[in-house]
């Protein structure tokens, strides 16, 4: 069976629990994005090239987890040839037999806008960076302010901007535990999948 689940949000809104617990429950492969951009922005040297070369190995880097990887990430995704290299390998992971969810900024808009579930998950800049600085630590207005950039800089630029599908079911977890809103994902996939013959 050949079935995506597309997850797009801002940072910090909650896709990556949602995407790991639709990937369990229904046994489908998971694949972070985000973590293709951290691995480019963290190889240093000349992004086009490091995006190029990318390894399933570059994922394992220590570090990519870190607010100053997100930075970096988002300051390489906006590089139209960075985005172009990583493109065929997120297309094959989405459509590889057995079903796939991928977690992203693009993935419903621009990787796989056939995938058979949209979500765009969000919450609140503020609920984010507080949830990000139980994470991380340290100054909780940096890390607000350090939200509100790398959101500005996703969602402005030209190539592949984060914003939702049209046809993506909107999920707010402002005020949203994560159980309803995994429960609710679950649902939409339910709902999609074909039928048991
Ligand atoms: O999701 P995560 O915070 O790990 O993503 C890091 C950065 O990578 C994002 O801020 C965004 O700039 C970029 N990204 C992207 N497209 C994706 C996934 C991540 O541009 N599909």
């Amino acid at each position: 069976m050949i079935f995506t689940v597309a997850i797009d949000g801002p940072a910090a809104a909650g896709k990556g629990t949602i995407a790991r617990a639709v990937a369990e429950r229904f046994g489908f492969a998971h694949l972070d994005t985000g973590l293709l951009y951290r691995a480019v922005g963290a190889m240093g040297g000349d992004p086009v090239a490091a995006a190029r070369a990318l390894s399933a190995s570059d994922l394992q880097r220590d570090g990519l987890r870190t607010l100053e990887a997100g930075q970096a990430a988002s300051r390489v995704a906006v590089i139209p040839e960075v985005r172009a290299a990583l493109v065929a390998f997120q297309r094959r992971f989405a459509r590889a037999p057995g079903g796939a969810v991928l977690d992203g900024r693009d993935i419903g808009t621009v990787i796989c806008p056939e995938a058979e579930v949209k979500l765009y998950v969000t919450a609140s800049a503020e609920v984010r960076a507080h949830r990000r600085w139980l994470e991380v630590g340290g100054d909780a207005a940096r890390v607000l302010a350090e939200v509100i950039e790398r959101d500005a800089r996703d969602m402005g630029r030209d190539d592949a901007p984060l914003k939702p599908a049209v046809d993506a079911l909107v999920i707010d977890t402002s005020e949203m535990g994560a159980d309803e809103a995994v429960a609710r994902a679950i649902a939409a996939v339910e709902d999609r999948l074909p039928p048991v013959p």
